[in-house]
């Protein structure tokens, strides 16, 4: 049994329907907080992963809002207040990818992304912290006044061929984060990032789904593993406990050690 690290918090997990956001949910609603699983289209994933949490003596509960859409982001934030009245912990987690090469990039699967993937995750931070700073530290549920996690990516440092629009928006994640830190700390309000690595998740299910892709994809782990959702719902607690209390403007990667330039193991 998951000892309750989290236990009274009340926790809003974007794009938590599927994929890393269901997992994290669940890990989150296991170590006792309340949580929002916010999905955009699919309402069937975040009723099971509500269900789920409720089946091990959780609270959960769905909302629908689409994060690059400032009047759904507001609305989505009142349903929150109107069920749990506040908010301690926010994973900013909902992103896709629209892969292309960058020729034939069009403006739409640029803007798609960086709406969803970057300002999705500057206009859920900024209502958490406006309930941050309006409340202020609540002593028996948590050191902080809040917490914000953002889902970044190994692609926050990593180039990445053919996907320009999702490097740039974790590259961009990556420096909203650190800022939103540096500014914040003073409220108290921690602010950090996962970077995870190849994560077996809906996502880029060609890169691990037959027995060759997943021989591909392990020469950039050095770990010799693809990850699983799991994997990042465990970091996700961590950095959301007091347990990391002087964690502030990080990026934790979680990714087997793909950062670490697995090519140079045998050259360079
Ligand atoms: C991407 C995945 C990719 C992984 C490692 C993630 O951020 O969404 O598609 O497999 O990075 O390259």
């Amino acid at each position: 049994m998951a000892e309750k690290v989290l236990e009274g918090q009340v926790a809003l997990v974007t794009g938590g329907s599927s994929g890393i956001g269901a997992a994290v949910s669940k890990a989150l609603g296991a170590a006792g907080a309340k949580v929002v699983v916010n999905y955009s289209r699919s309402v069937k994933g975040a009723q099971e992963v509500v269900e789920e949490i409720k089946a091990g003596g959780g609270e959960a509960i769905p909302v629908q809002a689409d994060v690059s859409q400032e009047d759904q982001v507001l609305a989505m934030f009142q349903q929150t207040y109107d069920a749990y009245e506040t908010i301690d912990i926010l994973v900013n987690n909902a992103g896709l990818q629209k892969d292309s090469s960058f020729v034939d990039m069009t403006l739409e699967q640029w803007n798609k992304v960086i709406g969803v993937n970057l300002t999705g995750q500057f206009l859920c931070a900024r209502e958490a912290v406006k309930e941050f700073i309006r409340r202020g530290v609540v002593p028996e549920r948590s050191i902080a006044a809040g917490k914000i996690i953002c889902m970044s990516s190994v692609h926050e440092i990593i180039p990445w061929a053919g996907h320009c629009n999702y490097a740039a928006s974790k590259g961009g994640v990556m420096l909203l984060m650190k800022s939103m830190a540096q500014e914040l700390a003073p409220y108290k309000i921690r602010i950090n990032s996962i970077g995870p690595g190849a994560i077996k998740t809906p996502i880029n299910r060609p890169a691990w789904e037959t027995p060759e892709a997943e021989q591909e994809l392990l020469k950039l782990i050095p770990y010799k593993r693809v990850g699983e959702p799991e994997d990042i719902g465990k970091a996700a607690v961590w950095l959301a406990s007091d347990r990391s209390d002087y964690v502030q403007g990080v990026t934790l990667f979680v990714d087997g050690g793909m950062t670490l330039y697995p090519e140079f193991a045998s050259g360079g």
